[in-house]
C-alpha cells in the first residue's frame, strides 16, 4: 500500500544518538543526499503531490528546507522563498517569534517576496513539535498568502499529537524514531 520508494528513503536517513547533546536522537539527512536515487525519489514524491495545484510559492525553512525546497519549486514552476533566522535577510522583513523546547527563536521573510492571494507550500526536513512550521504559516498568512500544506521528509512519532493539530496539515514521508 505504501509507495515502494519510501522504505528506501527511510533507510537512507542516518540516525545518530546523543547529537548534538545527550538524549537527542539526530535524524541526519546528509546521507539521503549522498544516495542519488533516494534523493531523487524524495523530490519526486513531493512533486507528484503538488504539481498542478496552482502553487506559486515554495517557502523553505532554514537550514534544511533550503536543500529540499528549491528542486521542488523548480519542478512545479513555483518561486522559492527562504524563511530565515533573524538578521540574515537584507531587505524589509516580517518577523514571527516562536517557542522552542528551551527559549524562543524568530523567523523572518522578505515582505516583497510574496503577494496576497498567492498559494504556498512550506518545506522542511523534519517536524518535531510543529512550532517552526507554525511560525512559517503565520508569516505567510499575515500577508494574505494561502498555505495549501506543509511537507516534511521526517516525522518523529512521539510528537504525532502536536503535528496532527497543525493547520494547514503537514504531509510526511517517513516515520523515524
Ligand atoms: C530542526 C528542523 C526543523 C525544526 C523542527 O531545525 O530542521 O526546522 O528543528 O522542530 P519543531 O517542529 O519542534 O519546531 P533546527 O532547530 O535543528 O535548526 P537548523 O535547521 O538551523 O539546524
Amino acid at each position: 500500500e505504501q509507495d515502494p520508494r519510501i522504505s528506501n528513503i527511510s533507510s537512507a536517513i542516518r540516525v545518530i544518538p546523543d547529537f548534538p547533546k545527550p538524549g537527542i536522537i539526530f535524524q541526519d539527512i546528509t546521507t539521503l543526499l549522498l544516495d542519488t536515487k533516494a534523493f531523487r525519489d524524495t523530490i519526486d514524491l513531493f512533486v507528484e503531490r503538488y504539481r498542478g495545484k496552482d502553487i506559486s510559492v515554495v517557502a523553505g525553512i532554514e537550514a534544511r528546507g533550503f536543500i529540499f525546497g528549491p528542486p521542488i519549486a523548480l519542478a512545479i514552476g513555483a518561486k522559492f522563498v527562504p524563511m530565515r533566522k533573524p538578521n540574515k535577510l537584507p531587505g524589509e522583513v516580517l518577523s514571527e517569534e516562536y517557542s522552542l523546547e528551551y527559549g524562543k527563536d524568530t523567523m523572518e521573510m522578505h515582505v516583497d517576496a510574496v503577494k496576497a492571494g498567492e498559494r504556498a507550500l512550506i518545506i522542511d526536513d523534519l517536524v518535531a513539535t510543529g512550532g517552526t512550521l507554525s511560525a512559517a504559516i503565520r508569516l505567510l498568512e499575515r500577508v494574505g498568502v494561502h498555505v495549501v500544506e506543509c511537507a516534511c521528509v521526517i516525522e518523529l512519532p512521539e510528537l504525532k499529537v502536536c503535528v496532527s493539530n497543525l493547520r494547514p496539515t503537514c504531509y510526511l514521508l517517513v516515520i523515524n524514531s
